[in-house]
């Protein structure tokens, strides 16, 4: 029998791509970066699937391009803002994320940038490697501490719970504002009545939020001017969250003691980006989920989506099940 033919936009970890070879003819990208956008309007013609990364643009374009024999598009990824849904569902086609396993491995992550802007490690390191390092000093380096603090989390799925865990072990105090969110007493976080009390009462504001309309840009001058002055930001979720021009003068002005990003906007992030020449701001290329198991994990879900897709069964993991 015929297997379906697929194009998969990147190599991806064997536990995902050995399933995938399996079940479909599968063209796989093997180049560092993605491909271009001509390039993928190319690749995908005639494919019944497509299994793309958040670097992939996906949209009425590129759906078009593929033919009305698309039957599923899978991200690896849990975050899906790279895909025009609303494309995608207008033509009945399914598409697929990676929820789950990668809440701790993202969770660790937050709270390691939490810790190291708390106690300025990165900026502690290139002191040290620029031989600054002369003596042990009663004030050098000098941090924040955790125990006691209010840790905000804007967004309470399942990365944001995981956080909310992680800090109540450092006895911080854990507020939350979603307005979505279920409570969950086991958690001991309080919900919040609206962002702005969020942002008077939280020493550490930590992002959890998925990249919207609504939410692009929320972190701006006004957000920024509401956060204490001693607070720190700590972005896990989408760079396009953060209008990284404000938090930009916030942090050269001192307004807030430090940002911690795994995201940015674009990523990724220009070496001549502002941001990168202040001490008080850590940048990470957005390896928050980047476990062996986590990422191990994302490629086996994406490949069950992808093949659950071309099977015409409903994706064990799909954003817009409307489409059912
Ligand atoms: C996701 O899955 O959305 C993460 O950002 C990948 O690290």
């Amino acid at each position: 029998m015929l297997k379906p033919k697929v194009f998969v936009t990147r190599v991806i970890r064997d536990k995902g791509l050995d399933l995938v070879k399996e079940f479909c003819e599968a063209e796989i990208w093997s180049e560092e970066l993605p491909p271009s956008r001509s390039v993928l309007l190319k690749k995908v013609r005639g494919v019944e699937g497509i299994l793309c990364l958040l670097t992939d643009k996906i949209d009425e374009k590129v759906l078009e391009a593929a033919g009305p024999q698309l039957k599923v598009v899978s991200n690896h990824a849990v975050g899906y803002d790279n895909i025009v849904v609303a494309d995608a569902t207008a033509r009945g086609i399914p598409v697929g994320n990676t929820p789950g396993i990668l809440t701790d491995a993202t969770a660790d992550f937050a709270f390691a940038l939490l810790m190291a802007a708390a106690r300025r490690l990165t900026e502690a390191e290139r002191y040290l490697r620029a031989g600054r390092w002369v003596t042990w000093g009663p004030s050098t380096l000098l941090g924040m501490d955790l125990v006691g603090k209010a840790l905000g989390l804007v967004g309470f799925g399942r990365i944001g719970r995981a956080v909310a865990k992680r800090a109540s072990g450092f006895e911080m105090k854990v507020i939350y504002f979603d307005p979505h969110a279920d409570s969950a007493p086991e958690l001991k976080a309080t919900p919040v009545a609206s962002l702005d009390v969020l942002l008077r009462e939280s020493d550490f504001i930590s992002l959890h939020t998925p990249l919207t309309p609504e939410t692009r840009h929320m972190v701006n001058a006004d957000f920024l001017s509401r956060m204490k002055p001693e607070a720190i930001l700590i972005n896990t979720s989408r760079g396009g969250v953060v209008d990284q021009d404000a938090l930009y003068s916030a942090l050269k002005a001192k307004r807030i003691f430090a940002a911690a990003l795994d995201v940015t906007d674009p990523e990724p992030l220009p070496l001549d980006c502002p941001l990168l020449t202040l001490e008080n701001c850590l940048i990470a290329p957005h390896i928050a989920s980047a476990s062996t198991y986590s990422r191990d994990m994302m490629a086996y879900l994406a490949a069950q989506n992808l093949i659950a897709g071309l099977k015409g069964e409903r994706l064990p993991h799909c954003v817009n099940p409307q489409v059912y």
